[in-house]
């Protein structure tokens, strides 16, 4: 559409639109070989996050570890991944041919983990950002996210800034008193900028025989349902802090991209709805154009906080 800029930034990193993919939610390298030969070059995303990577490999929890409920979608995961060093031998080298910035995710059991990783990532140029996802049970705080306690998550945060001088998101957690803190803590900690939220505790218990359904027993929800949880976090945390926020949490439609913007989101994740349609990014960028262009805003930088008043 003529006049629009859709262009956003996170530090240096332009984005060519605020849409973004959430950690664990699209596999590239898998989709490009099941879905659509070409979708490296035409990727619908403005940026790229592989699922999170640990130190060491991680097997995951029990299965089942999904389940659908009325609004969202239960997980129960448990960070399963190859861990970082098969990351940069096998999928670093491919993703390089990605036409957009990638967001390496990682995790950590214990706090030293994170400087670990970031260094690791530090003079990989495939690499524009880190993002610590600081859901990760902590060894140290008796499997507690290490996210839930602000003077780990800053400490995660400077052993991660000390590291690595690339673009620094910390990934918050909304399973939280006070959200607001735990950003302040990793802002504190030399973050460039936080993203929320992570998925939110949550239980389903099979209709029949009455027990938890997921392996784990408990999982995290994510999808439509924690829609308002999440904007309430992008809402309280722009507000609170001068970083830019990447929001997410539920977003399914052009309208949902347009009200996290207005929380105070600089760019927005999608997650969940990917699963019922891998390329929806795509046509959702569309979408925002026209619902900006009804209201009259010209520019996703003109759209950011909005509704701050
Ligand atoms: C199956 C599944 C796996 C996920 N794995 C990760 C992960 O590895 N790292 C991470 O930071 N977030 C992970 N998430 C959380 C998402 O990135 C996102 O924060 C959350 O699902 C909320 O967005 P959504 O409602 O659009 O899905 C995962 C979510 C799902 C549903």
């Amino acid at each position: 559409m003529a006049g629009m800029d859709l262009t956003t930034r996170l530090g240096a990193i332009e984005l060519r639109h605020p849409i973004m993919n959430a950690s664990g939610t699209f596999d590239v390298l898998e989709a490009d070989a099941v879905l659509q030969p070409d979708l490296l070059a035409g990727f619908p995303f403005s940026a790229y996050v592989p699922k999170t990577v640990t130190l060491k490999p991680r097997e995951g929890n029990v299965p089942p570890r999904l389940y659908e409920t009325a609004a969202g979608l239960l997980n129960s995961i448990g960070l399963a991944n190859k861990g970082i060093e098969a990351f940069m031998e096998e999928d670093l080298p491919r993703l390089a041919a990605l036409k957009a910035p990638l967001i390496v995710s990682v995790a950590g059991e214990r706090t030293a983990d994170y400087g670990v990783c970031a260094g690791m990532l530090a003079d990989r140029s495939e690499v524009a950002a880190v993002e610590l996802n600081v859901s990760c049970p902590n060894v140290e705080l008796d499997g507690r996210a290490l996210g839930c306690d602000p003077d780990r998550t800053r400490r995660a945060t400077e052993e991660a800034r000390q590291a690595t001088s690339k673009f620094l998101i910390v990934k918050l957690t909304p399973n939280v008193t006070d959200i607001v803190a735990l950003a302040r803590a990793a802002v504190d900690g030399g973050a460039d900028c936080v993203s929320a939220i992570n998925t939110v505790h949550g239980m389903a218990l099979d209709p029949w025989t009455l027990r938890p359904v997921l392996g784990h027993g408990s999982g995290g929800l994510s999808g439509p349902a924690i829609k308002p949880v999440a904007l309430r976090a992008v809402y309280l945390v722009s507000r609170g802090l001068d970083v830019p926020v990447i929001g997410m949490g539920g977003v399914t439609t052009a309208q949902d991209v347009l009200e996290f913007m207005a929380a105070g989101a600089t760019a927005v994740a999608m997650g969940t709805a990917s699963f019922r349609d891998p390329l929806l990014a795509g046509r959702l960028v569309g979408g925002l154009e026209t619902l900006m262009k009804e209201r009259g805003i010209s520019s996703a930088a003109g759209l950011t906080g909005r509704s701050h008043g």
